[in-house]
C-alpha cells in the first residue's frame, strides 16, 4: 500500500530541550499504527508534531501527497487529521451535545452526530450532562466521537484507555479495530495487546528515537520489546 503519512528524519522539542530525534515513519492509508514506548519517551510529542500543535525543528512531514510540514494545526485538520489528545481531549463546562456540535463545525451534518451515537450508545443518554463530569470512558469515547466528527482521514490517537474501567477498554478497542478497517489511525496505547488488535504495525520509541518497528505481531515475539518498555 502507498504511504500516506510519511515522517522523514523528524527533530522536535519544546524550547531548547530536544525531544524527537531523526524519527521515521510510514502509515498507510488505512489500518492502525500504534506508537510505544515508556514514559517520557517522547510518544505524545510525536502526536503534536504531527497535529502541527509543536513545529518541527527540521525534517518532512507528506500527508495524503502534499507537504504538511510548514501548515498550521487548523489547516492540517482540515486536511483530514483528527486528533484525540492525551488530556484535555474534551470541553469539560460543555454538555455532551454541545461537544459534538464543535465536532461538527466543518462538517455540518446530522447523520455524522447519529453515527457517533451507534458507535457509542452511552453519549445518547449523557447529552445534556457536562462533559466534564463523564466517566473516564464515557470522556474518551465523546473526544473519539467529536474527532470523527471532523470526518478525518488520519485519526491520531493517544492513549484512549487511560484512565478508562477495565470493562469500557474492550468496548472502545472493538471500536476502534472497526475505524482502523475504514481510516489510518495512530494509537499511542499503554495496553499492549489492545494496540496489537487495533494496529498491524507498530513504533517503539526510546528516549525520542526510534528503537524498534515492524509488524505488531513480530516485535510482540521480540524479547527487546519489553526492555524498551521496562521503566
Ligand atoms: N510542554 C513541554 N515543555 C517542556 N518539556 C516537555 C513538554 N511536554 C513534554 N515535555 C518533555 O518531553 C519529553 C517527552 O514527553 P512526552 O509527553 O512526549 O512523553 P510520552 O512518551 O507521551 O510520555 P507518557 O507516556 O508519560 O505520556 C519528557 O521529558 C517531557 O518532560
Ligand atoms: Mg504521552
Amino acid at each position: 500500500m502507498p504511504e500516506f503519512l510519511n515522517i522523514k528524519n523528524l527533530d522536535a522539542g519544546y524550547g531548547r530541550s530536544q525531544v524527537l530525534f531523526g524519527v521515521n515513519m510510514a502509515v498507510p492509508p488505512r489500518g492502525g499504527v500504534a506508537v510505544l514506548g515508556r514514559n517520557g519517551a517522547g510518544k505524545s510529542t510525536l502526536m503534536k508534531a504531527i497535529v502541527g500543535e509543536l513545529a518541527a525543528w527540521k525534517g518532512g512531514l507528506q500527508f495524503d501527497g502534499q507537504d504538511i510540514g510548514g501548515r498550521r494545526t487548523e489547516q492540517r485538520v482540515r486536511a483530514g487529521i483528527g486528533y484525540v489528545p492525551q488530556e484535555n481531549s474534551v470541553f469539560a463546562r460543555l454538555s455532551v451535545r454541545d461537544n459534538l456540535a464543535v465536532g461538527s463545525l466543518l462538517h455540518p451534518d446530522g447523520s455524522a452526530v447519529d453515527r457517533v451515537m451507534s458507535m457509542f450508545p452511552k453519549l445518547g443518554q449523557r447529552l445534556d450532562q457536562p462533559a466534564g463530569t463523564l466517566s473516564g470512558g464515557e470522556r474518551k469515547m465523546l473526544a473519539i466521537g467529536r474527532a470523527m466528527l471532523g470526518k478525518p482521514k488520519l485519526l491520531l490517537l493517544d492513549e484512549p484507555t487511560e484512565g478508562v474501567w477495565i470493562g469500557v477498554i474492550e468496548e472502545i478497542c472493538e471500536r476502534l479495530v472497526e475505524l482502523a478497517g475504514e481510516i489510518a489511525i495512530i494509537i499511542v496505547e499503554q495496553h499492549l495487546d489492545l494496540a496489537m488488535r487495533v494496529a498491524e504495525h507498530a513504533y517503539v520509541l526510546d528516549r525520542g528515537r526510534v528503537a524498534l518497528s515492524g509488524p505488531s505481531q513480530e516485535l510482540r515475539n521480540d524479547p527487546r520489546l519489553l526492555t524498551y518498555l521496562a521503566p
